[in-house]
């Protein structure tokens, strides 16, 4: 009973730290990409920045226009330099790419 009880606890935090992945993808899943470093950045912005009023959001729940309304206001909030505005924008758009290149099928319809 108990191992059951341990099983279905170890499910749940794995279950909990994929889900942390896709709210910010990491560099390396996001594929070839020119400027890693500044998208490295970018992501460290989103998840220390743009968590302290409320949870990160996950970015692909968000099309890049929804985006563009959204994010100018929350680097305004968050009271961002202007090189960590410009990083949390390329890596917002780099998973936005990296999601509809990989995940969906492509807008040729
Ligand atoms: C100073 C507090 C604060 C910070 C910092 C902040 N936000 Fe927000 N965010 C809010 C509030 C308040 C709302 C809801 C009201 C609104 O839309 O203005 C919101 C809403 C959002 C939404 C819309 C959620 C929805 O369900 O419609 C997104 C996306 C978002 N924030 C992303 C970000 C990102 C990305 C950052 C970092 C660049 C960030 N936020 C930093 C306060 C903040």
């Amino acid at each position: 009973m108990k191992r059951i009880l341990l099983t279905i606890m170890a499910s749940f935090s794995i279950i909990g730290c994929m889900d942390s992945i896709s709210v910010a993808p990491k560099i390396a899943e996001l594929g070839t990409v020119s400027n890693a470093m500044r998208l490295e950045r970018g992501r460290a912005v989103y998840i220390t920045s743009c968590s302290r009023c409320h949870n990160a959001v996950r970015i692909t729940r968000f099309t890049q226009s929804k985006w563009d309304g959204i994010l100018p206001e929350m680097i305004e909030k968050s009271k961002l330099n202007s090189s960590d505005s410009v990083a949390v924008t390329a890596y917002i758009r780099k998973v936005l790419n990296a999601s509809t290149t990989t995940a969906q099928p492509s807008k040729s319809e």
